[in-house]
């Protein structure tokens, strides 16, 4: 694993945006796992900006988000679609149709799981994934549980999870309490992976992701087993392992 510690959440966005933009630039057709939330905002608007500038070009790229809300309409501006189109999608040239994040209103959830991941087999895997981390060591909406769960699910979400994404709600009782989510083996067969976190609410986990014992009771543990991790941190994540 290569552990990058920037000195802002600035510095830690742009760093990511350069590695993505750097991916793209060099595959001009890779296949990009996405991930939402607060922490990839600053990078994708880094992206947005090389974009302007002619320093990216998304037309070849095929992009695969790690989750989505369930249920919940691709209208709706809480769900990741939506957050999708309003950081990135409406601002950079990618193709609609490259564009795949699971389907939050699927009638059959087991077709539709067992299709996304065949969906990431056929294009040939997850060249970049991108992903933030949970303060319970979630990845994807992979919570804690007694064993690691492999492919693309539906998942209920951990009361630390609900607490901590009603931030983006007007109250508690509007998060969903269920998802689906790529699984672990969708994520750890990724070419190449890419784990952003900033401030001091992710440092303990940050510490038991890098060094603690690999456990599905921090999903995240798992990484310390692929071979090819970056770590971009910043300061405060940072504040157990310098
Ligand atoms: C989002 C995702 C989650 C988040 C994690 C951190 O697609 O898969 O694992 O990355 O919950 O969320 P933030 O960045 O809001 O702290």
């Amino acid at each position: 694993m290569r552990i990058i510690v920037t000195g802002t959440y600035e510095e830690m966005s742009k760093k990511a945006a350069t590695l993505v933009a750097s991916q793209v630039n060099l595959k001009p057709n890779s296949i990009l796992g996405l991930a939402t939330g607060g922490t990839p905002v600053g990078m994708y608007r880094e992206l947005v900006k090389m974009y302007q500038e002619d320093e990216v070009d998304f037309s070849g790229v095929k992009t695969f988000n790690l989750d989505e809300y369930y249920p919940i309409d691709k209208t709706n501006d809480q769900s990741y679609y939506y957050y999708m189109k309003d950081n990135l999608f409406n601002h950079v040239n990618i193709d609609e149709e490259n564009i795949n994040i699971p389907n939050g209103k699927a009638k059959d959830i087991e077709t539709e799981c067992y299709e996304y991941d065949k969906n990431i087999y056929n294009s040939g895997g997850i060249d970049l994934q991108v992903l933030g981390i949970g303060t319970n060591g979630h990845i994807g909406f992979n919570e804690p549980d007694v064993t690691f769960e492999s492919g693309t699910h539906k998942v209920t979400l951990d009361d630390e999870t609900i607490k901590a994404n009603s931030r983006f709600f007007d109250s508690i009782e509007e998060v969903p309490k269920e998802a689906i989510s790529m699984g672990m083996k969708t994520i750890m067969q990724s070419k190449k992976i890419v784990l952003l976190a900033n401030g001091e609410a992710k440092a303990k986990i940050i510490e038991k992701m890098l060094f603690g014992e690999i456990s599905p009771n921090v999903p995240a543990s798992i990484l310390q087993l692929h071979p090819h991790v970056i770590v971009i941190l910043d300061k405060e994540a940072a504040k157990y392992i310098e």
